[in-house]
């Protein structure tokens, strides 16, 4: 006997391993082929995403967080990008050898991204509703009033005040949280299994921040998402991810569980962001605590890539790739974690 209960979101045939893994991303490379030459964005990256779980993607502008976001999401514009090596699974099957069509049935139903310019990607000449529609629309064939109703009950759940009175409303009618909120609606219109939410707060002010963070908590809670957070602001996210990854120059370079990360970071370039926190906001600007930019990705530096601007720096930091390594409860990839770590 089947039951009739009617649900807008059909059954996955994807399906997490025993383990509630969703998505594993394995020794992933991403290169830009450009005139200046090859700019190596991603140098071996892997992590992988359970069911219910929200890790949190670090580390400052320029260091490979959105491009990760987009390999996995398959939106990188190929050429210029190059993907020489490694995959990426989602419920087992590669999504990097996968025809096609079968990413796109993949890409929003299962998974589903908040982009980083988020409140200019509303199209201004539609009402938020149609906007929040076309994913029923597009992906379940539902008529006109049927994708309203959807995009009403959306509204809702995202906390939009008079939802029914709004949903023809224009992007511009709203204010940036309440935009940001709408972004939130539209990628979790179908149901994913896993979301992605690429710097989901940067252009709000702090209280808005706040609430927009605890929302996607929430509804991370609530459906048993697994969310992937990326931030350049370790300031917003330390309340809502249970683990962390920072990034440097396409590469992790510690790894650890989100209060050990805070409490007793184990590499010199995440104790630097922590201390920069205040600062971090404002884009562009070099961080007070640990100076200097990150490097030119066309010509990585020999050794330890953060080594020009580390503090701790030795001559075999100059020379010799430190290997992400268990250090305690964490990980980090610096000759010296362990002294990092204990202060
Ligand atoms: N379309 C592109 N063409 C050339 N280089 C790119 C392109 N997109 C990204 N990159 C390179 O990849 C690096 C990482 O970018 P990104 O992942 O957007 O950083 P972030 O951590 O700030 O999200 C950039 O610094 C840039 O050098
Ligand atoms: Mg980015």
């Amino acid at each position: 006997m089947t039951t009739t209960t009617k649900s807008a979101a059909p059954a996955s045939s994807y399906k997490p391993d025993a383990d509630g893994r969703l998505l594993e991303v394995d020794d992933l490379h991403v290169e830009f082929h450009t005139p200046d030459g090859i700019a190596r964005a991603i140098n071996g990256v892997s992590f992988d995403l359970h069911e219910g779980e929200t890790l949190a993607i670090l580390g400052e502008s320029g260091s490979g967080k959105s491009v990760t976001a987009q390999a996995i999401m398959g939106i990188l514009d190929m050429p210029p990008a190059v993907i020489p090596s490694g995959s990426i699974r989602y419920c087992g099957q590669d999504l990097l050898t996968m025809p096609e069509e079968q990413r796109r049935k993949v890409r929003g139903p299962e998974i589903s991204m908040i982009f980083q310019d988020a409140l200019s990607s509303l199209n201004p000449t539609f009402p938020v509703g149609w906007q929040i529609g076309e994913m029923f629309r597009q992906h379940r064939g539902m008529n006109k009033s049927d994708a309203y109703a959807q995009a009403v009950r959306l509204m809702e759940r995202v906390a939009i005040p008079a939802a029914k009175e709004r949903v023809k409303s224009y992007p511009h009618q709203f204010s940036g949280g309440m935009r940001q909120r709408i972004m939130i609606a539209m990628a979790i219109a179908l149901d994913p299994a896993v979301l992605i939410a690429d710097e989901p707060t940067t252009a709000l002010d702090v209280t808005v921040q706040a609430q927009i963070m605890a929302l996607l908590a929430e509804l991370q809670e609530e459906r048993k998402m697994g969310l992937i957070l990326i931030t350049h602001d370790l300031g917003v996210v330390a309340d809502v991810a249970d683990r962390a990854a920072v990034m440097y120059a396409g590469r992790i370079v510690a790894r650890a569980g989100i209060e050990d990360l805070y409490a007793q970071p184990a590499h010199p370039y995440t104790r630097g962001l922590l201390e920069s926190i205040p600062r971090l906001d404002q884009k562009g600007q070099t961080l007070a605590a640990i100076g200097g930019l990150p490097p030119n990705l066309t010509r990585i530096p020999q050794g330890c890539a953060f080594n020009p601007r580390c503090r701790m720096a030795q001559d075999i930091c100059r020379t010799e790739l430190p290997a992400l390594r268990q250090v305690g409860q964490q990980q980090s990839a610096c000759h010296f974690a362990e002294e990092v770590l204990n202060g």
